[in-house]
């Protein structure tokens, strides 16, 4: 069943930019067609995850974790003509689901879906980013710690979801919950990195090198 928005997020949406439409209908065949629709990021972070793109203008973005592409849409959408967005997904399914909408969407040119496995992309790829946005396996987050901060160009931005994981890091006693305090402690501890932990919907840890 399709999850209605409380009264604070329709007026958030009323007074912001319109988002897109095809976002609207990838929710309806996400509630439709999959078992976790409650993945998908939502209205209220995929308008700020277009807005940063927009204001940032970056060259290329890694996104880890596709599912069914409604953050890869808001965010190759802000996209400057140039730029390019690479999307990680390790099911097939969703990636099919995912692979539907782009090819449906104005983006499609700018939109690099991956099926593979985000440990295996991220070990092999030779590429650098301007904007990372990980959302894939919890359990793997101390791992993407490593394996993504090399990948980070200078002045670039990385946006964590799911940091406050419902407020289970607070008290940690599953391994998801304990992978992502581990997250939040590596990345807050790093002497090379500034952060900051913004409490939208689950929690957004904004990361960037220090200048
Ligand atoms: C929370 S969903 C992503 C939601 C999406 N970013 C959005 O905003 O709508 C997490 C996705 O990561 C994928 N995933 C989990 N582990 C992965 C891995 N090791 N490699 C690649 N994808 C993975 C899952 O199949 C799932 O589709």
């Amino acid at each position: 069943m399709i999850k209605l928005p409380l009264d604070w997020e329709i007026y958030i949406e009323k007074h912001s930019s319109p988002l897109l439409e095809i976002l609207d209908e990838i929710e309806r065949q996400t509630y439709l067609r999959t078992t976790f629709p409650q993945m998908l990021s939502g209205k209220i972070q995929a308008g700020f995850l277009h807005f940063l793109v927009k204001l940032l203008r970056p060259d290329r973005i890694l996104e880890i974790g596709t599912f069914t592409g409604y953050a890869t849409i808001a965010m190759a959408s802000a996209l400057p003509d140039h730029a390019v967005l690479d999307t990680i997904e390790a099911d097939e399914t969703t990636a099919a689901m995912a692979s539907e909408f782009f090819k449906q969407s104005p983006w499609k040119n700018k939109i690099k879906l991956h099926l593979e496995n985000a440990e295996q992309f991220l070990r092999h790829t030779s590429l650098k980013y301007d904007f990372v946005f990980l959302d894939a396996d919890k359990e793997n987050y101390p791992k993407y710690y490593r394996l993504i901060k090399p990948l980070l160009n200078p002045g670039g931005l990385w946006i964590t979801d799911n940091v406050l994981w419902s407020g289970k890091v607070l008290n940690p006693g599953d391994g998801q919950a304990q992978a992502i305090d581990r997250f939040n402690k590596l990345v807050n501890e790093d002497s090379g990195l500034e952060n900051y932990l913004l409490p939208i919907r689950d929690g957004l840890m904004l990361i960037k090198h220090k200048d």
